[in-house]
């Protein structure tokens, strides 16, 4: 197995490239991470937060969990490693970014970078495969719509409502048990099916139907590059690992 050189190679020599990233990429923009010693799944329990049963049962105190990690989301920035791949997709046409994450960095990052050149921020902007904590969805007429301001889960009443139809709006991320959009998985796949390179940085690659994006990718013949300080289920399947920090190993891969 290849390390940062091969790695290099790879992608370079790559037409098409998808890149699947995790919560480990935003590790050192300061967002928690899922599975780690402090991981967010050590200190609750997914069934109580992140499920529509949570929600039905009790969407104060599932808002509550929302707003704080908004809260604590929307004080990070993007890091080197985010600006290095947003970098990259303005740079390269055949670049499909794909993430599991639901912090907007990737975003910030490609808004960032494509105003420093003048450009639209399209070709950088991710696949957000499990939704976003700043957009809302109603639970009434399934509207969907962005929002950055605060949230009030003090009491049921002041949760906040459409301004459409009334109806409780939820956090437009995506829960255990639902589906993922279908779209954006469709998208996903089909760019994993033409890439000659997956670059997958900062994932545990243990939740599907996420994670089979970089299977399908392997599926398809592409060449798996994987940055993650620790092993992955996908390891034995790369042929260049970096066992770095994605904030510390991008900027230099990808340059
Ligand atoms: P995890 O918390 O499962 O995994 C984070 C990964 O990042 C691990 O493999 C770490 O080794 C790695 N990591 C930690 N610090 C890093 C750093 N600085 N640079 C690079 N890698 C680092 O997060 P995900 O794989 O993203 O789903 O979790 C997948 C999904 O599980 C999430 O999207 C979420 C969760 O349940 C939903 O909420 C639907």
């Amino acid at each position: 197995m290849g390390g940062r050189e091969a790695a290099r190679a790879i992608l370079e020599r790559a037409e098409r490239v998808v890149v699947l990233t995790g919560a480990g990429i935003s590790a050192d923009s300061g967002v928690p991470t899922f599975r780690g010693p402090e991981g967010l799944w050590k200190r609750w329990r997914p069934e109580q937060l992140a499920t529509p049963e949570a929600f039905r049962s009790d969407p104060r105190l599932v808002w509550e969990w929302y707003a704080w990690r908004r809260e604590k989301v929307a004080a990070c920035r993007p890091n080197p490693g985010h600006d290095a791949l947003a970098g990259l997709a303005l740079r390269r046409p055949g670049i499909t970014l794909v993430t599991q994450n639901v912090d907007g960095l990737h975003e910030a990052a490609a808004v960032a970078a494509a105003a420093a050149r003048g450009r639209p921020p399209d070709p950088a902007l991710p696949l957000e495969l499990h939704g976003s904590l700043f957009r809302v969805r109603c639970t009434g007429c399934g509207e969907r719509a962005g929002h950055r301001g605060p949230i009030d889960a003090g009491s049921p009443e002041t949760l906040p409502r459409c301004h459409g139809c009334g109806g409780l709006l939820r956090p437009d991320v995506v829960w255990f048990g639902e589906p993922l959009p279908a779209d954006l998985l469709a998208r996903a796949l089909a760019a994993a099916g033409e890439a000659e390179a997956c670059l997958v940085v900062g994932t545990s690659a243990v939740v599907y139907p996420a994670a089979g994006v970089a299977m399908r990718a392997l599926e398809a013949g592409a060449a798996l590059v994987e940055v993650n300080p620790e092993p992955t289920p996908l390891s034995p399947y790369a042929e260049a690992c970096l066992r770095a920090r994605a904030a510390g190993a991008l900027p230099g891969l990808l340059s």
